[in-house]
């Protein structure tokens, strides 16, 4: 990989952050995914799958298992979809994305309306197979989960967890 693919890679620029297997396979275990709406063909994480020329924002979740590691050139979006979809559309959604606690995204819709955040302890290694990054990313990384419960309207905010990197408790 030349110098400046390098960098772009571990900025939070670029869109390609695949989520690693160990910690898919372990939130997969507890919500079962039906649907990721945020893939390529290559990294899919489930049969049933939407790419940027589908554009997962436009399609119904309605009824969905979904999981998400969303293009990080638009989180806001794809939080305020899943929020959107938990609320109304009787969708579980599940994130993974960076711990940005400052933002107006996470307040207005992650803390008025997720059940649950996992702060993930140290940092992740993105990528899978022969691409896992050699360093961790330099962000900090969360888990949300949308819908789990059911409690439209609720005002307690979400329940907060530490989770390890490929195996905290869920
Ligand atoms: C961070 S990667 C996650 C890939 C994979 N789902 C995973 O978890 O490893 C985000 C993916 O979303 C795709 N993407 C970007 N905009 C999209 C859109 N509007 N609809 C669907 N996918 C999109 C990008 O091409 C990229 O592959």
């Amino acid at each position: 990989m030349d110098k400046p693919t390098q960098k772009l890679m571990f900025s939070s620029k670029t869109d390609e952050w695949e989520t690693p297997q160990e910690m898919f396979d372990k939130l997969n275990q507890r919500y079962k995914f039906t649907l990721d709406p945020c893939a390529t063909a290559h990294s899919a994480k489930c049969p049933k799958y939407y790419t940027k020329e589908d554009n997962g924002l436009s399609k119904s979740w309605a009824n969905q298992s979904v999981f998400i590691n969303p293009p990080y050139s638009n989180i806001k979006e794809w939080v305020a979809k899943a929020h959107q979809e938990a609320t109304q559309n009787g969708a579980t959604v599940v994130m993974l994305i960076p711990s940005r606690t400052d933002t107006k995204y996470w307040h207005e819709y992650i803390m008025e309306g997720a059940d649950k955040i996992y702060f993930v302890k140290g940092r992740l290694k993105f990528g899978n197979g022969n691409q896992i990054k050699k360093n961790a990313a330099p962000f900090p990384s969360a888990i949300i989960v949308f819908g789990e419960q059911n409690l439209i309207g609720y005002t307690s905010g979400p329940k907060i967890y530490s989770m390890d990197r490929s195996h905290g408790r869920l």
